[in-house]
Formats: C-alpha cells, sequence, structure tokens
C-alpha cells in the first residue's frame, strides 16, 4: 500500500519525529510505501481567506488523495493538537477533491508526560471526523518518551513496542478493507 506519514515538532530532536521515522520504517518491513512529512515540512503559512495554496501544500494534498492510509504522529499541546499541524490539516481540508473524507487514519503520539499525548489524540478525533475521515479505533501513545524511545524512535517498553506491531498491522488491515 502507499501510505503517508505526517507528523513532529519544530523541535529539533522531536520525540513525535523520531518516532514517525521508526513507524516510516516497520512499515517499509511490511512490504509498504511510505513518504514522511516531518514538522518543519508542515510549517506553511497561517490559513488565510483568499490566499493560494503553495506548491508544497499542493503536492501534499496530492500525495494524500494518493495514499491508502495516513499515520498521524502529533505532539499533544494543552491536551490538544499543535498549531503548525491544525494549521495544514485546515489548509488541506480547503482543497478539492477532500482528501479526507473516507481516508483510513492511525493516530499517535509520544510524550514525555504520563499519558502519552492520549489527550491530544481526543482531539484529533474531533477534527478528523469532522472531515470524514475513519480513524482507527485504537491509537498508539508513547508515555514518558524522553526515557522510553530509542535512538532511532523504538519504544523501548516490552508493552508499548508490542502495541505498535498490534496497532499498525490492526491499520493496514483496516486500510486494505477500505481502499
Ligand atoms: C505549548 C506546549 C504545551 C504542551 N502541552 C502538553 C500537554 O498537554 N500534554 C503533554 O503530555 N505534554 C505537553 N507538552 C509537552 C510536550 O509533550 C513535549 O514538549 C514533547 O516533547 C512535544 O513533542 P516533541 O518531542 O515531538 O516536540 C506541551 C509542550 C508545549 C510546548
Amino acid at each position: 500500500m502507499r501510505l503517508v506519514l505526517m507528523g513532529g515538532s519544530l523541535r529539533a530532536g522531536s520525540f513525535n519525529g523520531r518516532l514517525l521515522g521508526h513507524l516510516a520504517s516497520e512499515l517499509a518491513l511490511r512490504g509498504h510505501e511510505t513518504t514522511g512529512y516531518s514538522g518543519a515540512q508542515l510549517r506553511f503559512p497561517l490559513f488565510e481567506d483568499g490566499l493560494a495554496p503553495s506548491a508544497e501544500l499542493v503536492a501534499l494534498h496530492a500525495a494524500l488523495g494518493a495514499a491508502q492510509g495516513l499515520v498521524i504522529v502529533s505532539p499533544e499541546y494543552n491536551a490538544g493538537i499543535p498549531g503548525h499541524l491544525k494549521n495544514a490539516v485546515d489548509w488541506l481540508s480547503t482543497m478539492r477533491p477532500s482528501p479526507w473524507s473516507g481516508l483510513p487514519v492511525l493516530l499517535c503520539a509520544a510524550s514525555p508526560g504520563a499519558f502519552g499525548g492520549a489527550r491530544g489524540l481526543g482531539a484529533w478525533r474531533v477534527t478528523l471526523a469532522n472531515m470524514g475521515a475513519i480513524v482507527a479505533p485504537e491509537g498508539l501513545t508513547v508515555p514518558h518518551a524522553d526515557q522510553q524511545l530509542d535512538e532511532k524512535g523504538a519504544p523501548t517498553e516490552a508493552r508499548t513496542a508490542a502495541n505498535l506491531g498490534r496497532n499498525l498491522d490492526a491499520f493496514l488491515a483496516l486500510a486494505a478493507r477500505l481502499r
């Protein structure tokens, strides 16, 4: 399958960016074609009515339109979606055809906190449902990511590592059924 991954913060050494890299490797190992967009690559001008989307946004729109699924790896900012990612999503929601309608999405998050960014994923669910995306029932969270992600972005805690494989496989099965 052709899959897009989007996420990470604008921070050098972003845990979510690191986790995104590991997820892309795991998907490639399973034989899938992946294109990843880091936080910096998702830093677009603030959406403004009447402003034309940049060439980078047009390319991202085309990549999502051709994808069978999307993996979002999002930091949690104040129990919500970080501004740069929400801005990118808002831009993409104005572009036609809608890349969101019927798009299978896996939600992932990493945080140094004890909840692993789970509350932010709740905010993502509301936004994605509004746009008609189909979010996998289970998401992946990595708590204590400052201690529990290795330098390549793999979770070091056994239960989280097992969850990662299980969530990826369940998401791939969902995406295969839908697209
Ligand atoms: C403005 C701001 C708000 C934050 N709010 C939360 C929060 O609600 N929950 C949480 O677990 N971490 C929160 N954090 C901490 C982030 O999880 C932490 O900075 C994390 O490293 C961000 O992801 P990154 O490593 O990919 O940059 C917040 C950080 C910032 C800068």
